[in-house]
């Protein structure tokens, strides 16, 4: 997890002691948790314990662990963030840690008119659809069709969004110890539920060049669960291509995540993965497509699972709200995932954000995805963790690289989404430089991670 402590400037106990921090800011060093003893951290790490000793005391008096007699330190924070960072993170602050675009409102208000009028059908019945109600089912099941994928409507369970549809499935097909091949990156509440039941993700690597056979194939010997996000994936942005989709057998069941399927923005849609793979089990979601608020998702799987899945549900929730189930039923039979305007404002966004990294940061590399919402932004040196936690103090919150992987990998990347207006990307970008130039001149930022999406 301490990754490339030990490049970069300064004495080595300030490298690690910075380091710590930033692993307990952003929630990877859990608060409770214990650190190994000074002598086995030194061990460790080769190096010595006079340096892991000060790294420690640093630590302790900034309030980021607590000591007690015969005991190891555990992780805590501050009680109060110091006073210059109080108001850092007001409203004026960008926010480039979600990435999901704002509501089309006037088609929104459209659709939920017409489902108010829908409702009263409902009102004889208890209202806990099961599996969702039949007009959702049936809208998902028709979209999957105009994809070229005949589904029935009794394959599709609603679920409260695509992360809630993972959650379900990880906890109905998962035991604690079993391993779940990941894209590597890959979208951080992804791994976060796979490590709540205790599974042990097994990370490989979306290369700038894509998705590696032979590699998916290795480990999918070894694994419970593979989970894929083939469409626009979320970090990256890349799109698997038919000719991996045509040779992938994957030796485990396939979760494959299609959140970003209606975002492509330069040609056609991808193929769905299910037709070249007729075992995978579908998730989908309108969060980015429409819009995150309606909270609606699906699993396509046979009835045989959605059975499994459902009955796992009862343990924590009873169904999905029935008026935001019609009015996404509208909104899917009138075809708006793929509304050409929204797809134009994002090309034009997604060429802004690129221009204003050209402009100031030249040496970031960031290529140009295909589709969805988002760039894979690659600095030159380590800095992505350093970098999100100081970044508020300049206007702007982002996404740190670690986030999106498991062992520390990734602190050269940055994920940056490109869902908000031009002008505030451009100016976005602008505050990233200069928190990037004061992380150079030694500046350090105490800022915990935002909330991503
Ligand atoms: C790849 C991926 N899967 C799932 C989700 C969660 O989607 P939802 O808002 O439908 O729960 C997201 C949201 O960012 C995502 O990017």
């Amino acid at each position: 997890m301490l990754g490339t402590w030990q490049e970069g400037p300064g004495p080595a106990h300030q490298r690690l002691s910075d380091r710590l921090r930033l692993l307990v800011l952003d929630g990877r060093l859990s608060l409770g948790s214990t650190l190994p003893s000074e002598r086995d951290l030194a061990t460790a790490l080769s190096t010595s314990r006079t340096t892991v000793g000060a790294a420690y005391r640093t630590l302790v008096d900034h309030g980021y662990l607590a000591t007690r007699a015969r005991a190891r330190a555990t992780v805590r924070l501050p009680d109060d963030p110091p006073p210059e960072h109080r108001s850092s993170t007001s409203s004026a602050t960008i926010d480039l840690s979600f990435a999901a675009p704002p509501a089309p409102v006037e088609i929104l208000h459209a659709a939920f008119a017409t489902a108010l009028e829908q409702l009263p059908r409902h009102f004889e019945r208890h209202g806990y659809d099961r599996y969702g109600t039949a007009e959702l089912r049936e809208a998902v099941a028709d979209w999957y069709q105009r994809r070229a994928l005949p589904t029935p409507p009794d394959h599709i369970l609603i679920t409260n969004g695509a992360q809630h549809a993972l959650a379900l499935l990880a906890r109905t097909l998962l035991s604690p110890r079993d391993r779940v091949l990941i894209d590597h990156p890959t979208y951080p509440h992804a791994i976060r539920t796979f490590t709540e039941v205790r599974a042990r993700p097994l990370a490989v690597a979306v290369a700038p060049s894509g998705w590696d056979t032979a590699q998916l194939h290795a480990a999918a010997r070894t694994a419970s669960l593979a989970y894929l996000i083939p469409d626009f994936h979320n970090p990256t942005g890349l799109c698997m291509p038919t000719s991996v989709r045509q040779a992938l057998r994957l030796a485990c069941p396939t979760v494959i995540d299609e959140t970003m399927t209606d975002l492509a923005l330069d040609g056609a849609s991808p193929e769905p993965f299910a037709l070249h793979m007729p075992t995978a089990i579908s998730i989908g979601s309108v969060s980015k497509s429409i819009w995150g608020g309606l909270r609606i998702g699906w699993i396509r799987a046979t009835p045989s699972l959605l059975e499994r899945v459902q009955q796992t549900r009862l343990a924590t929730d009873l169904g999905t709200p029935v008026v935001e189930q019609l009015a996404t039923a509208v909104l899917l039979n009138e075809h708006q995932t793929k509304r050409p305007s929204a797809l134009q404002q994002l090309r034009s966004q997604r060429d802004a954000l690129r221009q204003a990294l050209t402009e100031h940061l030249p040496d970031v590399h960031a290529p140009r995805p295909a589709g969805g919402v988002t760039l894979w932004a690659t600095f030159p040196e380590p800095i992505s963790s350093r970098l999100a936690a100081i970044a508020p103090d300049h206007g702007v919150t982002i996404a740190a690289g670690p986030r999106f992987g498991i062992g520390g990998a990734f602190e050269r990347n940055i994920r940056l989404p490109y869902t908000l207006p031009p002008r505030q990307l451009s100016q976005a970008i602008r505050r990233l430089a200069q928190a990037e130039q004061a992380l150079a001149r030694g500046a350090t930022g105490t800022h915990r991670p935002a909330p991503v999406a």
